[in-house]
């Protein structure tokens, strides 16, 4: 790598040339069978998936914002119910709570995981709730709806803290669907089972996108959801097929919401590449994390030991976080920001009268965080570039 390359912030190129002629003999396959809609591509990517999940089951949807609404309704999320989530996350996650007919509402995020605090779910319950005698659920006393689903999101690749938010769900009976939409293959580790346990095997049900630029991306748009209940699997499949438990029969509304035949022949081909990946993505993410270890005024991504993760994004925090992405795209260095408005303070949710202060630490955070060139094929010595680009800047004292 020449000093003047550009460094892309990821290369979904190089991937698809190095498996070409597969990903092509799946596009023939299915060309020469017409089988475009379901059948055998589909059934095995789901059981390949499920089983790199640990999860008994997978249901191929169309994309990761389909995964978490069939998820929450097959779950028995009703209309008018309230489901909680952070702010911190793309807003795919509370369009789907808003689309399953629910009342999204946030909880503030932990100030080093980024995900949820689970002091704060606590706090909400105990707080803002209160526990319905007859069905045991917790009401929203403003609201004055009930609160019957928690989504932790894996953000960035790295679970959320598992055991004490399946503890609280215990208490309050609350649904939880994990949006596992960037951590394919992400792992906790649960003090309660003494076991490390993998993204989309903990909850009632996960989400997961295969959106090109994920840990496991489609050629197009993709998603599955896991879960370990067979009744939830039947509900999903029945809903993302416009409600039909079989041709023309139509138990229930349902969505156009399925795994296209071609996505899954290509996703299976790709699936026996993702450990591999990933495991490139921890060595890049290593690298990376020893050569900021000396730079002052650079917050590196915090890894609980809890957590094993995936390391979808690698994102920094710098106090001047938009002169840094200006000095490196100077460089030639692509960066990304993961998300710059919090979700309560975006226009789409205007009317649910949020205030800036609300959620203090994603707010802060939006400020700061910087996601740096991140994917399976990034080389040491562009890592290298990067990191000597933030020294140059941080070393004229503008990131204290
Ligand atoms: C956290 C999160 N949730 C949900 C989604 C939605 O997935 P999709 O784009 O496949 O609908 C995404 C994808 O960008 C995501 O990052």
């Amino acid at each position: 790598m020449s000093l003047t390359d550009k460094i892309p912030f990821l290369d979904l190129v190089t991937p698809h040339m190095e498996l070409e002629p597969e990903l092509t003999a799946v596009f023939h396959k299915v060309l020469s069978t017409a089988g475009f809609v379901g059948g055998p591509m589909v059934e095995n990517f789901e059981k390949a998936f499920a089983a790199f999940c640990d999860a008994k089951n997978c249901v191929g949807v169309a994309s990761g914002t389909d995964a978490v609404r069939f998820a929450l309704t097959a779950a028995g999320v009703q209309p008018g119910d309230i489901v909680v989530t952070v702010p911190h996350t793309f807003i795919a996650t509370t369009e789907a709570i808003s689309q399953a007919g629910a009342r999204p509402d946030f909880i503030d995020i932990d100030e080093r995981t980024y995900s949820m605090d689970v002091a704060n779910l606590r706090e909400y319950l105990e707080r803002e709730c209160y526990l319905d005698r007859e069905t045991g659920k917790p009401y929203h006393r403003k609201f004055r709806a009930p609160v019957t689903a928690v989504v932790p999101v894996h953000i960035y690749g790295q679970c959320a803290d598992m055991d004490p938010i399946l503890e609280l769900a215990r208490r309050y009976n609350l649904i939880v669907v994990e949006d596992a939409c960037q951590a394919h293959g992400a792992e906790y580790f649960s003090q309660k089972e003494n076991r490390w346990r993998k993204a989309g095997s903990m909850g009632h049900a996960a989400a997961f996108s295969f959106y090109p630029g994920k840990n496991l991306g489609a050629c197009g748009e993709a998603g599955a959801i896991t879960t370990n209940s067979d009744a939830m699997a039947r509900t999903m499949r029945i809903l993302r097929d416009h409600g039909q438990s079989k041709k023309y029969y139509h138990d229930m509304e349902g969505y156009n919401g399925r795994l296209d035949s071609l996505q899954a022949g290509l996703l299976s081909v790709k699936l026996q590449h993702l450990a591999e990946w990933n495991r490139k993505r921890q060595e890049a993410a290593a690298r990376y994390d020893k050569m900021l270890a000396s730079l002052d005024g650079v917050v590196a991504p915090y890894q609980p030991t809890w957590s094993r993760p995936v390391h979808h994004l690698y994102v920094v925090r710098v106090s001047d976080r938009d002169g840094l992405q200006k000095r490196l795209a100077e460089a030639k260095i692509d960066t990304g920001i993961h998300y710059p408005i919090p979700l309560h303070l975006q226009k789409a949710y205007e009317t649910f009268g949020f205030r800036k202060g609300d959620f203090p630490v994603t707010e802060k955070i939006a400020l700061e965080i910087l996601s740096l060139p991140m994917y399976p094929q990034l080389q040491p010595a562009a890592q290298e570039r990067v990191v000597q680009k933030i020294q140059e800047f941080a070393s004229v004292g503008v990131l204290r």
